[in-house]
């Protein structure tokens, strides 16, 4: 066993990390090595583009890249791309896409797309003097950071405003310069970053050269300079509207009335308890990180932003509601979502390539009209299970055959076992005992 600290790691081949990481961690290092270089690209260069997007590269993990077709949105036919691991996710979509193609698909509207970011910093000189200069800083912090906002300005964003914040009362000394900007296509977040490191830089220069601090230049600290990924006000809603009795016999068993009635209970019920609602809102995200993801863009600034807006009013809420009016079935959701359709992996990455081209190269308005449709499609389906037939029926079809291709099951036993565990709890053991004993009977028939 070799010592399992290292320096100088990042500089070795790949080749050779491979070899220090089996060589220190695993009990079998060829059979490791193996295995983990078997995941390598057998393109050398479409290797090369995915090593590059990360450091200390030994191998590719693969996630299922499924589709979604039939997803009507704002009138629109898309088929969506759907990276996840979990089973019945992307038949869950599917089915609710197919169920609203018929009941006038998913609306969708993005309500905003501001962004923000911070320079956060102290400043222990007087208050008032910082205001009164305040609107000559900003010009000054517009005119240094315009090499870095010419071009987003020409393609229609750029700085929109810039706050000036007294936060003392929270932290000694604590000020912000607020900042919202527009980006257009892209996420953003290095156009927004390297504005706000500008943004800091101005304001230490500024301090330092301006006669009405002079003296005070010791007083100014930028603590830092980031974008935040919460962006309440980059945010779309997504619903779905039919008259109650148009659910008509999509309501597995249920009568309309009686299914509309109870779907709107479970929703009230996640905007009332936590728990119920990080559930309820996990599995809005099952479907809004598939494609998120599929396309290459954060989804952990997505997951971050949402759950804070679930939590905007001081509790944890539901981030779908349902209403019942006037006869008309309603369900809706609104998410902030930070996206980009430019930059970033968005082009880069092969497959987030196909994605967007899957989905018609849209711009980030119109992903995030078909983000949003997905999730919502994915918190009505697993609804529709919870308050019908119950969530375990699908997932344990998924369940029996994942057992089944593990005890290498043929397709004669595949097609037994589906009948026979109809109306029979799955388990390994279960599913074990009813083979051992099939293929007994088989032999001894044979
Ligand atoms: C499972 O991944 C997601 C659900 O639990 C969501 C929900 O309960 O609403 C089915």
């Amino acid at each position: 066993m070799q010592e399992k600290t290292i320096s100088g790691f990042s500089k070795l081949s790949k080749v050779d990390k491979v070899r220090w990481v089996v060589e220190n961690f695993f009990a079998d290092p060829e059979e490791a090595g193996r295995g983990l270089m078997s995941f390598w690209h057998k393109d050398e260069e479409q290797q090369r583009v995915l090593d590059g997007f990360s450091e200390n590269t030994i191998s590719n993990y693969y996630l299922p890249y499924g589709v979604a077709p039939n997803f009507m949105v704002n009138g629109k036919l898309y088929t969506v791309p759907m990276v996840i691991e979990e089973s019945s996710v992307v038949a869950a979509a599917s089915s609710a896409a197919k169920f609203w193609l018929s009941r006038g698909g998913f609306h969708a509207k993005v309500l905003s797309t501001r962004k923000i970011g911070q320079v956060h910093f102290c400043w222990k000189g007087d208050s008032a003097r910082l205001f009164r200069h305040f609107g000559e800083l900003e010009k000054r912090l517009r005119r240094d950071a315009a090499h870095l906002t010419a071009n987003m300005e020409s393609r229609g964003g750029g700085v929109l405003d810039i706050e000036l914040l007294d936060l003392s009362h929270l932290e000694p000394d604590y000020y912000q310069l607020k900042v919202s900007f527009e980006t257009c296509d892209s996420m953003g977040a290095n156009f927004i970053n390297s504005v706000l490191e500008e943004f800091g830089s101005t304001l230490e220069i500024f301090v330092q050269e301006h006669p009405a601090f002079e003296g005070e230049e010791e007083h100014l600290e930028v603590v830092m300079a980031i974008l935040s990924n919460y962006t309440p006000e980059c945010i779309v809603r997504a619903w779905v509207e039919c008259p109650v009795d148009a659910l008509g016999s999509g309501c597995n068993g249920m009568s309309p009335e009686e299914f509309a009635d109870k779907f709107a209970k479970a929703v009230r019920i996640a905007h009332i308890d936590p728990h119920r609602a990080t559930t309820h809102n996990k599995g809005i995200f099952n479907g809004v990180d598939a494609v998120v993801l599929a396309t290459a863009n954060d989804f952990r600034a997505v997951e971050a932003c949402g759950h804070t807006y679930a939590a905007r009013d001081g509790q944890y809420r539901s981030l779908s509601s349902c209403s019942l009016e006037d006869g008309v079935f309603r369900f809706w959701l609104d998410l902030p979502l930070a996206l980009g359709t430019i930059g970033g992996l968005t082009r880069l990455h092969p497959m987030a390539r196909r994605s967007l081209e899957l989905l018609g190269n849209p711009g980030a308005e119109e992903l995030m009209e078909v983000i949003a449709a997905t999730g919502l499609a994915q918190n009505f389906a697993a609804l529709r299970s919870l308050v019908t037939t119950g969530i375990q029926k699908g997932h344990m079809k998924m369940h029996l055959m994942n057992i089944l291709n593990h005890l290498g099951a043929t397709e004669q036993e595949v097609e037994e076992a589906t009948t026979h565990f109809q109306d029979k709890v799955v388990s390994f053991t279960a599913v074990r005992e009813f083979l051992k004993s099939f293929r007994k009977k088989k032999g001894s028939l044979a």
